[in-house]
């Protein structure tokens, strides 16, 4: 016997497909016209869409991750969004698991977020360290963003050999 469909859906992390592209953006860039995260253009998500994972609730995007290989040793979280009405759900928390579970497949040891959320990635396991330690690689991207250079986001790093905490 089948479940009936009046149970309410539980949003589901999955990889991108190229058609959750223009909502990543949307959600992406209503958190930058915040002034929480840098904005994306479209041809940039459609680039590395393969670096995207997105969580789905009902039939919606309702967040988003990235991660970046940086180098041979280190990768990025970036376009971290949760929307407003699925925060507090701990669905930042499996987006960020998610992503450093994939660079540990990867054999890729540490992964940083340029963030202000700085709380949120302390409770899971991040810590911060001076942007200086980063390659300069990362500036590339800060270069191009409106923020630069009194930008005050903080680096945080976590290893991730070992599961990330909770
Ligand atoms: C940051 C963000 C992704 C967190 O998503 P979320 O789904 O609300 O986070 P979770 O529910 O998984 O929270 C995990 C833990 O962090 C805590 N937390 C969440 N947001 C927090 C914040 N802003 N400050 C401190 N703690 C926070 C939660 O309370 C929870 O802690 P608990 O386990 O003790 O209950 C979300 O607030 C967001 O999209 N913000 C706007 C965009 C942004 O700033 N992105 C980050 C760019 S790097």
């Amino acid at each position: 016997m089948g479940r009936k469909n009046t149970q309410s859906s539980r949003p589901v992390v999955r990889k991108a497909v190229i058609a959750d592209v223009p909502a990543i953006q949307k959600l992406v860039n209503h958190f930058a016209e915040k002034r929480r995260m840098l904005s994306r253009p479209l041809a940039q998500i459609y680039e590395s869409v393969r670096d995207y994972i997105v969580v789905e609730d009902e039939g919606a995007v309702v967040g988003s991750a990235a991660l970046h290989v940086f180098w041979e040793d280190l990768a990025e979280i970036r376009a971290l969004a949760v929307v407003e009405s699925h925060q507090k759900r701990g669905l930042g928390r499996q987006l960020v698991r998610k992503c450093c579970s994939q660079a540990r497949r990867m054999g890729i040891g540490r992964v940083f977020a340029l963030t202000f959320e700085v709380e949120f990635f302390r409770k899971l396991g991040f810590s911060e360290i001076p942007k200086s330690e980063l390659p300069h690689k990362i500036w590339s991207d800060c270069i191009r963003c409106p923020l630069f250079p009194d930008c005050d986001e903080v680096a945080v790093i976590t290893s991730v050999g070992k599961q990330p905490h909770k």
